[in-house]
């Protein structure tokens, strides 16, 4: 029994937080401000995005100094701050650690691009290339190719991410070795936990083989960036070194990660991580060339997903379990019906993601039902990632309309609008402009009023939040899918020695009939509808918990 598997994880995107300091960019005084909400909602660890002094080319996850604090977000002061006052609340605090990748304004790369002589220089990944030829077909995850040229030295650099995240060596262990120092340097402060960035592409190909051109996106990142072949030697030696003196939670972020090789990453014996975050489900509607080229929703894979995953950790390491995050869209928009069913949905996600075995991950905005933007102009999209496949798009003259309704669907900016505080200006989120502009739908879907009433998304998360604190049988509890063949509704049994607990979901915009002979020894828990239900059907997006009456 650990505590991180019987906790609960709000994750926040602190840019998009609540700005305390009138600059249009939340910060960590605004978290501090926010800490008695947070507490409120039950949960036990709070996972903060970036929050290192960087230029944010990619909002924080290119950092140039791994000591210190972004201007933005405050100074070392105010984390020291915000650290104590979590602790004095019983919240953990899990930070983000980028270290597949700096910022190109790190001081480790300024002077490595300067000259092959700086010891700095192998601390980065360079290759010749030939006769002005790129070293390979490698693209970067976020469009164009993966090698940038350095004139200064006559090499290219690789970066899997933009141009300004050059990849760091991790062959060099003297790159290890400062790794683990700033490690050490935020894990001797209190710090809680970790949730590693982009973990599983740190140990890398050398022999940097071409990309055949037929292949799909995710399978380029399982067998050519990911996995490389000394990861788990990285991971082992990280462990060894600095992560097993300190009771803290690691997550590792693993795009490429897969049933295949996912328990490597978590298993016990092994000494690595305590869990992962993979992207099965969230890759779902991913076509051949990645999350632009969407493909249809696939319910019955998706429930697969999740038994999959179940299964694979019955034995040995732990699932982590989340929806979304700030790299995908709205949760509600994108599995829910974020329009007439917007409140049901939102409250059967909320189920479906308190009743899995594993810990859950709580996106911030996700508990009072935030949905995508849906801008209506390319200009007003902020991310890196998206402005870079548009112009590609351009450039590959794709179907532009076709191709910004894909950017509307996927976007990371719909996961990155400011937190709806209230139904004052700009969300209550800022007092100045902020830097994305707020969803108009604030004035509607906002914390205060949720806080006010009862039946909100916002007090069902805390009721069911409540609920799997005090069942055990809804953390450890054995999982099995009643009827996986069943195109609308997903319906599962959690049981252990203690209680028996049935989920039904219904994912349709119908009035579905059910078995209902199976619950009939079943009290009925929660359930996101309040009028009187037959037992035999379950509403449009209806969700109930059931449990065995002993
Ligand atoms: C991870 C982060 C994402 C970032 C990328 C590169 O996937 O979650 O936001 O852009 O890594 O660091």
């Amino acid at each position: 029994m650990k505590w991180w598997k019987e906790g609960i994880i709000y994750q926040i995107y602190p840019r998009s937080f609540f700005d305390s300091s009138g600059n249009g960019i939340g910060d960590l005084n605004g978290i501090s401000k926010k800490l008695h909400y947070i507490k409120s909602l039950g949960v036990d660890m709070v996972w903060i995005c970036p929050f290192y002094k960087s230029p944010n080319k990619d909002n924080g996850y290119d950092i140039s100094d791994y000591k210190d604090i972004s201007k933005i977000f405050g100074d070392l002061n105010s984390f020291d701050i915000l650290l104590k006052k979590m602790h004095s609340l019983g919240l953990k605090l899990i930070m983000d650690l980028v270290v597949n990748h700096t910022s190109d304004k790190h001081s480790w790369f300024k002077k490595a691009r300067k000259s092959k002589e700086s010891k700095f220089h192998d601390y980065y990944i360079w290759k010749e290339g030939e006769k002005g030829k790129k070293p390979n077909n490698w693209k970067s995850v976020f469009s164009g190719s993966a090698w940038k040229w350095n004139e200064q030295t006559k090499e290219y650099f690789l970066h899997l991410y933009t141009e300004n995240q050059p990849d760091l060596n991790w062959e060099n262990p003297i790159v290890r070795k400062e790794v683990y120092s700033i490690i050490d340097f935020w894990l001797s402060k209190g710090v809680d936990g970790i949730r590693m960035d982009v973990i599983s592409l740190i140990s890398k190909r050398l022999d940097f083989k071409n990309i055949p051109n037929n292949i799909i996106f995710i399978d380029v990142m399982e067998k050519y960036y990911a996995n490389g072949p000394r990861v788990h030697e990285y991971i082992k030696e990280m462990n060894k070194k600095v992560l097993s003196k300190y009771d803290i939670v690691t997550i590792g972020e693993g795009p490429g990660i897969n049933l295949n090789n996912g328990l490597n990453y978590v298993n016990e014996d092994e000494n690595e991580l305590n869990m992962i975050f993979h992207f099965d489900h969230l890759t779902i509607d991913f076509g051949k060339e990645g999350k632009y080229d969407p493909i249809p929703f696939d319910f019955i894979k998706f429930k697969k997903i999740f038994s999959n995953w179940d299964k694979l950790f019955s034995k040995r390491g732990w699932n982590s379990i989340f929806l979304g995050n700030h790299d995908f869209s709205r949760i509600v928009s994108r599995f829910g019906n974020d329009n007439e069913f917007h409140e049901e949905s939102s409250k059967l996600l909320a189920t479906l993601l308190m009743t899995l075995r594993g810990t859950p991950s709580l996106y911030q905005g996700d508990e009072i039902g935030m949905t995508n933007i849906n801008y209506n102009n390319i200009s007003f999209y902020d991310d890196v990632e998206t402005i870079n496949a548009w112009k590609e798009a351009i450039d590959n003259k794709k179907n532009m309309k076709k191709f910004f309704e894909a950017i509307q669907k996927q976007s990371r900016d719909n996961a990155r609008t400011p937190m709806q505080w209230d139904n004052k200006k700009n969300a209550g989120f800022s007092k100045v402009e902020p830097w994305i502009k707020a969803n108009d739908n604030y004035k509607k879907i906002n914390v205060k009023n949720q806080e006010k009433d009862l039946d909100s998304i916002l007090n069902y998360y805390k009721l069911l939040i409540k609920i799997r604190k005090e069942n055990s049988t809804l953390v450890y509890g054995k999982y099995e899918d009643l009827d996986p063949m069943h195109t609308k509704i997903f319906s599962y049994k959690r049981w252990d020695k203690n209680d028996v607990f049935i989920i039904h979901l219904n994912f349709s915009n119908c009035l579905v009939e059910i078995n209902s002979s199976e619950i009939k020894d079943y009290k009925l828990v929660i359930s996101n509808y309040t009028f009187a239900k037959k037992r035999n059907n379950l509403n449009p997006w209806e969700a109930r918990i059931y449990k065995l009456i002993k």
